[in-house]
């Protein structure tokens, strides 16, 4: 099992074709502090040479937190009655994207709940009137839908889409998505990416039931998927679901999924996601950063509603103003000697 030590093991997975399941799993289990910085370090140096020290950005508006599934750890699921439903309208989406262009973000991600009723056509003339009033990449985050419907989207001038597989253990991926189907997810990731999308997925760190096994599957995913964008990040419980007692994510674990994440898939975006800025009620990201992420999403989405989309607690802390975000992101890529990069940041 993994000879060498952990440098030549590093070496071997960057090199591979297809990494090997057993180191990936050695690194993944690896505790001790000097293996862990060497880890974080050879990650940061992937990451240096291949995206460069540039922070990426891209400007959230999580349009509507109505959903039609019952993903066990979320807290948008339909089960959830407690919760108020909302939907923005076209104008308040419109509203939230100039502010992201003011700050100057090139790229919005309209993020929503999977909507049973969703309208495709109103959200293809969203999609059309946002590039007739700014120029910036549309990302869209409205989970699973038809060849169809992704067509008109792209059409309408989409650019990229995100739909994070969550585990790539058909097993597990099962038990957390009650009337959901592992086949239909990864129909649409190859739809996407037919439909020339920059096609982003990605999975979430310490859910009930995962093992280091079915992680280094995530990466074996990752890498085979040749997705432009991932994101890696740390389960965190919420009260109104199935999971409210279970353990949060591990740090540490998560940190080692983004390292791995940059190792074997090193021209994607990675995102230093907000979830780990909310883990333990302190901001994380920086470690992510340091990890292999190059990218962080400020979120625009009004304050009306902000605090209604509760995928998880902890993320709706932020009140500050987006000069304000935008100001602490310079400081925290400065204090790395990183800078913010305000390109639009496509696929590379
Ligand atoms: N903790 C962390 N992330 C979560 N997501 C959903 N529920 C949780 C949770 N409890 C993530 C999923 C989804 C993204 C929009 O939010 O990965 O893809």
């Amino acid at each position: 099992m993994a000879p060498g030590g952990i440098g030549t093991v590093l070496e071997r997975i960057h090199a591979a074709e297809a990494p090997d399941l057993a180191d990936l799993e050695f690194v993944l289990r690896i505790a001790d502090p000097v293996e862990l910085s060497s880890l974080f370090h050879f990650a940061d140096a992937v990451r240096h040479e291949s995206v460069g020290d540039g922070v990426l950005l891209r400007g959230i508006v999580e349009f509507s937190n109505i959903c039609r599934n019952t993903c066990r750890y979320c807290g948008l699921n339909r089960r959830n009655t407690r919760l108020e439903r909302y939907r923005l309208t076209r104008d308040q989406i419109l509203a939230a994207v100039r502010n992201i262009r003011e700050a100057g973000i090139k790229t919005v991600v309209l993020q929503s709940g999977e909507e049973d009723n969703l309208d495709a056509d109103w959200l293809t003339e969203v999609i059309a009137a946002i590039g007739r009033s700014v120029d910036a990449a549309v990302t869209l985050c409205v989970g699973e839908r038809s060849r169809e419907e992704y067509r008109a989207w792209k059409l309408a001038g989409a650019d990229r889409y995100l739909l994070k597989i969550e585990t790539s253990d058909p097993g597990l991926y099962r038990e957390l998505h009650p009337g959901m189907s592992f086949e239909n997810r990864t129909r649409c990731l190859e739809d996407l990416a037919a439909l020339g999308y920059q096609t982003g997925s990605g999975n979430l760190v310490g859910l009930k039931g995962q093992t280091v096994e079915s992680l280094a599957g995530d990466l074996r995913f990752f890498q085979r998927g040749r997705f432009d964008m991932i994101s890696v990040s740390p389960f965190i419980p919420h009260s109104q679901t199935p999971l409210a007692g279970e353990p949060a994510g591990d740090l540490m674990m998560t940190l080692k999924m983004i390292a791995l994440t940059r190792i074997v898939c090193p021209k994607a975006h990675i995102p230093a996601s907000t979830a780990i800025g909310s883990l333990h009620g302190r901001d994380e990201r920086p470690r992510a950063l340091a990890a292999g992420a190059n990218v962080i999403m400020p979120n625009f989405t009004p304050h009306l509603v902000r605090r209604l989309y509760d995928i998880y607690p902890g993320k709706t802390a932020c009140d500050l103003s987006p000069e304000q975000r935008l100001a602490a992101v310079e400081q925290m890529a400065a204090a790395m000697g990183r800078w913010v990069d305000y390109a639009r940041g496509d696929a590379l």
